[in-house]
């Protein structure tokens, strides 16, 4: 059994992660927003240590002891427990603390400290009420780079529509698809080739 399994949480995006970590290239920038415990974080740090390469993994969360998901309702985890704490422990039996780089404070002012157009994927797992998904969605799409990856979860988790509807009208104003994978979504940021040719495109369907 993996060590993830035996900790707490909501994790399954494991396929996700599996491909994400293989189409990685060397130098490689993750960021995980909302680790809780870290079973998700954990399972991605074991990936990436088993793959060899050398992909630096962020994980953000205020590890406050709430989970700030009114659609996540599990009596058994405790609220006032030390949550960091635990992280941490779980990281070190996981033999991942030296993958994992912590970011203990707020999902915004995570996005604040990297450049734009410099990560290579981002997962959001963090607060599932509508303004908070469209906060987190404007803080970090402009950080990831063209043919990135910006993914979240519960996307068709029917106990939390705050997530699809907040991630549909973002995505629609950028024009871009998304990708659904089991309850998580994807969205690849353009290469500037696509940028360009779209927007030729929308130029000539303005009326003259
Ligand atoms: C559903 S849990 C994450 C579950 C985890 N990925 C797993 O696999 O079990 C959500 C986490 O997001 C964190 N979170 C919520 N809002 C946040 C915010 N604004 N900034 C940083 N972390 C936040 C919470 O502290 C909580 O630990």
């Amino acid at each position: 059994m993996d060590y993830h399994e035996q900790i707490p949480g909501w994790f399954d995006f494991a396929d996700i992660y599996d491909h994400l970590v293989e189409r990685a290239g060397e130098g490689a920038i993750f960021v995980e927003v909302g680790a809780y415990l870290g079973r998700s974080s954990i399972y991605l740090a074991s990936r990436i240590k088993r793959s060899g390469k050398r992909i630096r993994l962020y994980v953000v969360d205020l590890w406050d002891g709430w989970v700030y998901s009114a659609c996540h309702s599990d009596a058994s985890l405790s609220q006032a427990k030390d949550v960091y704490g635990e992280f941490v422990r779980n990281a070190r039996r996981a033999q991942v603390e030296d993958i994992i780089h912590p970011l203990r404070m707020s999902s915004e002012r995570a996005a604040d400290l990297f450049e734009d157009g410099t990560i290579d994927f981002v997962f959001l797992d963090a607060d599932r009420a509508y303004p908070a998904v469209r906060r987190d969605l404007q803080a970090w799409f402009p950080k990831v780079k063209r043919r990135g990856v910006l993914g979240g979860h519960d996307y068709t988790n029917a106990d939390c529509p705050d997530v699809r509807r907040a991630v549909d009208a973002f995505f629609q104003d950028q024009a871009l698809t998304l990708q659904v994978h089991g309850t998580s979504y994807l969205a690849v940021k353009p290469s500037p080739r696509w940028l360009n040719a779209s927007s030729r495109a929308r130029q000539r369907l303005v009326p003259v």
